[in-house]
């Protein structure tokens, strides 16, 4: 089986591409990825070697370069990482969002169309839920819960979701979707939660944390969100929406606070700075029907991933320094310097 795997560059996308090549010799994967800040050929370094692997630099959103890309490699399966995937960057820059997450999307859906495909999976995300209240502990995401959405991020990916979910039902292309709960491990983009925190905290530089830390949010670990699409994609129903979650729900100042234990560094580091503009309160899912339907649980709990993530911060901060560009820096600087 050939699988397209696009913005395989990126966190998760990388993830999965390992986790493919590893799990399943037999297939081979196409990465498409435009490179975005957001992606890292160091990501791939070890895939790169694996002659199954090979990498197209492009945009889902460019036509022509995904029809040329579909002509030439014919994939049978195709997961969609590709995203503009940071809610604070979407505060700032609306369209571009809409542009790769609805616009890019429904390019692959028509490449999908035009030379047929095995399975569509489409990887979403349960902001498109929006938000469950903080004191309302019961309370959980099911594939039921009707779609809210808060930012421009989550907006443009329900978008991309309900576009997938039209080709289903009118061109009865071979769909499926997933949405899960936030991530976190090796490959992180340092604008996020995790890395930031991580690193911030190795060069005792303040952590800022937004409002007053109490919003939740529920980890899992990015190998088993891995896990859970290579299931779906395999043995999935199509035309079917799959929740995937942890359990592991932490307020963001219990996460900061975890990691400051772990690097032996003071809690005074930490500054409570503006909220995000319509912060999401609490994420959490029922995962209940991945793991009735194809029997998907997740291995590895927060204390432990948490702790594995912070050592592979402190054993590959050649791949974080890379990243720490002027790009990075002006960023930062643009989001945390007056907060
Ligand atoms: P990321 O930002 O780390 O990576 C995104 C990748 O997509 C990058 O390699 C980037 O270069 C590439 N890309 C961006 N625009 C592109 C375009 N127009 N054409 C081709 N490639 C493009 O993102 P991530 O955290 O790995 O998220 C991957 C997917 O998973 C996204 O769709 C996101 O919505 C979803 N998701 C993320 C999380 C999470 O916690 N990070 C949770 C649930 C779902
Ligand atoms: O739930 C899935 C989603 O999780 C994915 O769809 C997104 O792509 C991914 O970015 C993530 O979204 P969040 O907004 O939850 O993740 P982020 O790491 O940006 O923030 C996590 C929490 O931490 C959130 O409540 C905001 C807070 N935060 C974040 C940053 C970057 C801070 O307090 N300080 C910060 O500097």
């Amino acid at each position: 089986m050939k699988i397209l795997v696009t913005g395989g560059a990126g966190f998760i996308g990388g993830n999965f591409v390992h986790y493919e090549l590893d799990h399943h010799p037999e297939d081979s994967i196409v990465c498409l990825d435009a490179l975005t800040y957001a992606g890292n050929m160091e990501t791939l370094r070890e895939a790169l070697k694996n002659p199954k692997f090979s990498f197209v630099q492009g945009n889902i959103a460019d036509r022509d370069a995904v029809y040329a890309l579909f002509e030439q490699d014919k994939p049978d399966v195709v997961v969609n990482f590709a995203a503009e995937s940071h809610v604070d960057r979407s505060i700032e820059n609306p369209g571009l969002f809409l542009q790769t997450n609805i616009a890019g999307t429904g390019v692959l859906l028509d490449a999908c169309r035009k030379y047929g495909i095995g399975r569509f999976h489409q990887v979403s995300t349960d902001e498109v839920y929006g938000d469950l209240p903080l004191e309302r502990t019961d309370l959980f995401f099911t594939e039921e819960t009707p779609l809210h959405t808060s930012s421009p991020y989550s907006a443009s990916k329900a978008s991309a979701d309900l576009l997938t979910l039209a080709y289903f039902r009118t061109f009865k292309l071979p769909v499926t979707l997933s949405r899960c709960s936030n991530n976190y491990g090796p490959y992180h983009f340092p604008e996020k939660l995790i890395p930031l925190m991580i690193i911030n905290a190795l060069a005792d530089k303040e952590l800022p944390v937004y409002g007053k830390g109490e919003n939740v949010r529920d980890w899992l670990y990015v190998e088993d969100h891995c896990s859970a699409i290579d299931l779906i994609i395999r043995g999935g129903r199509v035309g079917e929406v799959y929740n995937i979650g942890g359990h592991n729900e932490r307020t963001n100042l219990e996460v900061v606070k975890t990691i400051l234990r772990a690097l032996n560094k003071p809690e005074s580091l930490i500054r409570y700075v503006t909220d995000r503009p319509g912060h999401d309160l609490r994420y959490a899912i029922d995962a209940s029907k991945i793991e009735q339907e194809l029997g998907w649980k997740p291995q590895t709990m927060f204390d432990t991933g948490i702790q594995g993530t912070i050592q592979w911060y402190l054993n590959n901060s050649v791949w974080w320094r890379n990243v720490l560009d002027g790009s990075y820096r002006a960023y930062y600087d643009r989001m945390y310097k007056y907060r």
